[in-house]
Parts: structure tokens; sequence; C-alpha cells
């Protein structure tokens, strides 16, 4: 069955505690937490203090996505404020091996993401490496726009690179009721959505529709 992770960037940033009881409680699967830095992408969000203070609301993973220039730089910290996973781009201004190691050595899992105009092929390198792939069907950096349907492409394709290695597929924008379906269907294994689930008065109503419709 797919997996519901609701990002946690279409909450009400005035109560992210009470936010994060809700969606724990509505049944989400995990996590998804946007880290962005102002220079890998045009926006910025939180750090690893607001990780740590929102992470005593909940026992569900956390999965912490970087949309930073450096992820090397902050692995330690948004580990220690209770990341379970650690998900950084392929596009990163970083070596990829070593920051892998590096999220290792902190005993959490790793995810590679990757932009809508970034071939899966860049991939392939570290597939051995890593428990996900994070394939973006927006933009990285704001919430609410339109989902890319190349992203189904790239799922399928995934999926094949992938083969019997136990490597995860997430899928991360625009993700609503008619393309969860399409996204099940491609093979992704998790589902990120922020709007589709928090602009919604019924949380646990909304992951269902997600996971099932
Ligand atoms: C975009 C973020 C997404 C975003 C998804 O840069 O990585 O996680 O929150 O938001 P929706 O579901 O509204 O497209
Ligand atoms: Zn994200």
């Amino acid at each position: 069955m797919v997996q519901i992770a609701p990002s946690l960037l279409a909450a009400d940033f005035s109560k992210l505690g009470t936010e994060v009881k809700k969606l724990t409680r509505a049944g989400a699967d995990a996590l998804h937490l946007d880290i962005m830095d102002g220079h890998f992408v045009p926006n910025l969000t939180f750090g690893p203090d607001v990780v740590r203070a929102v992470r005593s609301h909940s026992d569900i993973p956390f999965d912490v996505h970087l949309m930073v220039a450096y992820p090397d730089q902050f692995v330690e910290a948004f580990c220690q404020a209770g990341a379970d996973w650690i998900t950084f781009h392929v596009e990163a201004d970083t070596n990829i091996a070593e920051t892998i190691s590096l999220i290792r050595k902190q005993r959490r899992r790793v995810g590679l993401s990757l932009r809508p105009g970034t071939n899966v092929s860049r991939l392939i390198p570290f597939l051995p490496m890593i428990d996900l792939v994070l394939v973006m069907s927006v933009e990285p950096g704001f919430g609410g726009q339109t989902f890319q349907k190349q992203a189904l492409e790239k799922i399928a394709a995934l999926k094949e690179l992938i083969g019997k290695k136990s490597v995860r597929i997430s899928v991360d924008g625009g993700i609503n009721n008619v393309t969860a379906p399409a996204c099940r269907l491609a093979g992704a294994d998790i589902l990120v959505a922020g709007t589709a689930i928090l602009k919604q008065k019924n949380y646990a109503q909304a992951i269902e529709r997600l996971r099932y419709d």
C-alpha cells in the first residue's frame, strides 16, 4: 500500500505542534519537512530548531527534504533535531557519495531527490547507496504548484533501474486526487502532499483519499 507523507509547508505556521499532532492522528505514515536556504531555491523555510520543536509532538518518521546548496553542512544538525530520513538533491553543490556517508554515519536513512529537469540517469551510480528517491513533480521552492506529468515517466524508469534493490520511490509536488492514482499506478511507494491535505478540513479523509481513491 502506498504511504502518505504530508508536507508541513502547507501547515498553519502559527500552530505547528498542533498541526503535527493532527496529522499523526489522521494516519500520516511520515512527516515531510521542507528545508529551503534561499540559494538552491528562491525561498526560505525553517531550520533544525523548528524540527526539534515539533519532534516531541509525533512519533512517526520525519523525512527532512533539504533544498539547500550545501547539504553536508546541515546533516548533523537535522539528525540531532530528530530527522529519520535525510533527503538531499543530486544537483546540490556537494560530493554526493561523501554526503551519503555522512548521513549513514548518523545512522539515518538516505534519500536523493531530483528536479523536474534532471535526468534519472544522474542517480544510477548512487542507487546502491540510498534508501529513497524523491522525484520532484514541481520545481522545488513553493507549495501549491501544478503537477508536471513527466514525473510519471521518471517513476516508471526508476522502477526499472531499481529492480530488486530496496530503494523506495517518493513523489513530491502537486499531488491531489487526480495525480495520486496516476503516481500509484506508475509505481510510487510514497506520496508527499501539502495543499491536498493541509488545506482541507478533514486531514484523515484527505489522506485516505490520496491512498485509495
Ligand atoms: C516543494 C516542496 C513540496 C511541497 C509540496 O518545494 O518540496 O514538499 O510542500 O506542496 P504541494 O503538495 O502543495 O504541491
Ligand atoms: Zn518536499
